[in-house]
């Protein structure tokens, strides 16, 4: 048996598998977000801990027997989050999540200096970790100067499960410090934020065991042998071993807070003017490139807090054949973006709206802009050299039809629907757990799920989703001009 751990955004995820992948049991518990000033967004890391420890909980209470059998845990979790540990390995502070972009001028600065993106591949984007750093020693010296950690919100969790400060180089990719071509930190990179090997945790590959389970924890949960935890991923690239996005030209696009069209590479491919981001896979020896958008399922769960519906009925609502794109565009930029325009302050808006335009015709606006940022992430890919016609897709939005039927009309590609189950991060970090446990073949395990049906763009309205992407294209110039 298996456990994959998923700290996302929303909350923790655990999956237990047997050995032959079959998915046995899941538990979830739900995490919030504070936003205490515009642009901010963090979370306590106790959290985190208290949610990890409901859902091993749960899964002792509902599969005592299997649990007991679990021999390797793999980890999975929201990348780039600042996460600074006193000499205790206490928390000096919440945590600066990936989509916080407090720290656009810091980034802008170390951006500057040519050798971030000579040895990380990457611009540095303002929600990476390094350029938080730079905003915690400028305002907040004390904390600064009390740090001794710095590690990724699943490394904070793996601190816990194992007592050991280790990270892997999918998520240690989206810091800024890592040489992403090297696989290891780099000392120049790290001095720039004022900071040395010392604070960084010891790296493994994400197939790598990186410690073993607590006894103490064992006991609690149930666990008759200490299972190993393996190195495991960024959520990213978690969510590519779970989908089976490992060989070369394979790729997928996934719908949840955040957007992210991901492809997988034969060799380290970097190209930061696109703004696309280049990290190394959780696989040894493999790298990828994705592009990302800050506001995904989180536009239209903005929507549904504004209007008062659930998601689900809004998408519902729509009916099931695609429409026509209407007058009414939305632009998802609520937190700023990064791929294609790497713009903190840039923010979102409704445009073109008429007196016929109700609240579906919102519903509709919201999911094609989505749609429509990811053509931007198309484009980005393209110009960094890699062509996509097909992809899987995955994350709690994909479960609408119409929005994927919008995507893959926006970018003129085939999308993907794997057959039932759960391919996302949490069943890719199943899958490091085993590798890790096992020594078994990494391509082998992460292999492409059954595909139960495949979209094809709408050819009736391609015309009309162009023309309409080119007028949500024009609208990022005119908002720059009146963003705050
Ligand atoms: C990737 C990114 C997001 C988070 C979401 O660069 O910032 O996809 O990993 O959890």
């Amino acid at each position: 048996m298996y456990i994959g751990l998923d700290l996302g955004t929303s909350g923790v995820k655990a999956l237990l598998v047997d050995g032959a992948q079959r998915i046995i049991g899941s538990a979830n518990a739900s995490l919030e977000v504070s936003r205490p000033h515009a642009g901010w967004s963090e979370q306590n890391p106790q959290h985190w801990l208290d949610a990890t420890a409901n859902v091993l909980e749960q899964l002792r209470r509902s599969y005592l027997v299997e649990t007991a059998k679990v021999a390797g845990i793999g980890l999975s979790g929201q990348m780039h989050g600042a996460t600074l540990l006193d000499a205790a390995d206490q928390p000096l502070r919440p945590c600066i999540l990936w989509n916080d972009t407090r720290s656009h001028e810091e980034a802008a600065a170390l951006d500057a200096d040519p050798k971030f993106r000579k040895l990380t591949g990457n611009i540095v984007f303002p929600g990476f970790t390094a350029p938080k750093l730079a905003w915690v020693k400028a305002h907040e010296p004390d904390i600064f100067a009390a740090t001794r950690k710095v590690l990724l919100p699943k490394d904070f969790l793996r601190l816990w499960l194992t007592g050991e400060h280790v990270s892997e180089m999918s998520d240690a990719a989206g810091t800024a410090w890592l040489d992403v071509e090297k696989r290891c930190w780099d000392a120049s990179l790290l001095d720039a934020t004022s900071l040395d090997l010392s604070h960084m945790p010891r790296l493994v590959e994400g197939t790598e065991v990186s410690g073993k389970l607590r006894p103490e924890l064992c006991a609690r949960f149930g666990f008759e042998n200490a299972p190993v935890v393996a190195g495991g991923a960024g959520d990213n690239a978690a969510s590519a071993c779970g989908a089976g996005t490992v060989a070369p030209g394979t790729s997928f696009i996934s719908l949840g807070t955040s957007g992210v069209l991901f492809a997988a590479n034969e060799s380290y491919l970097p190209n930061p003017e696109s703004a696309v981001h280049t990290f190394c896979h959780a696989l040894p020896g493999t790298w990828h490139q994705m592009g990302v958008i800050l506001s995904a399922t989180d536009s239209l769960n903005w929507l549904s807090g504004v209007t008062g519906s659930a998601p689900g009925d809004l998408t519902a609502a729509l009916g099931a054949e695609l429409k026509t794109p209407g007058s009414a565009t939305f632009v998802p930029y609520l937190s700023g973006e990064r791929t294609p325009h790497n713009d903190a302050a840039i923010r979102g808006g409704f445009c073109g709206l008429s007196h016929q335009d109700d609240a579906s015709a919102l519903t509709q606006a919201v999911l094609e802009g989505v749609a429509f940022a990811f053509r931007d992430n198309l484009e980005a890919l393209k110009a960094a050299g890699t062509t996509l016609t097909r992809a899987t897709a995955i994350g709690g939005g994909s479960r609408s039809r119409y929005w994927l039927k919008a995507i893959a009309t926006a970018l003129q590609i085939r999308l993907d629907i794997p057959a039932e189950g759960d391919f996302g991060a949490a069943f890719g970090a199943a899958r490091l757990g085993l590798i890790a446990a096992t020594g078994a073949d990494p391509v082998a395990v992460c292999q492409p799920p059954e595909i139960n049906e495949t979209i094809e763009p709408d050819a009736a309205l391609t015309d009309a989703f162009d023309t309409a992407y080119q007028r949500y294209r024009a609208l990022y110039p005119a908002l720059r001009g009146v963003s705050q």
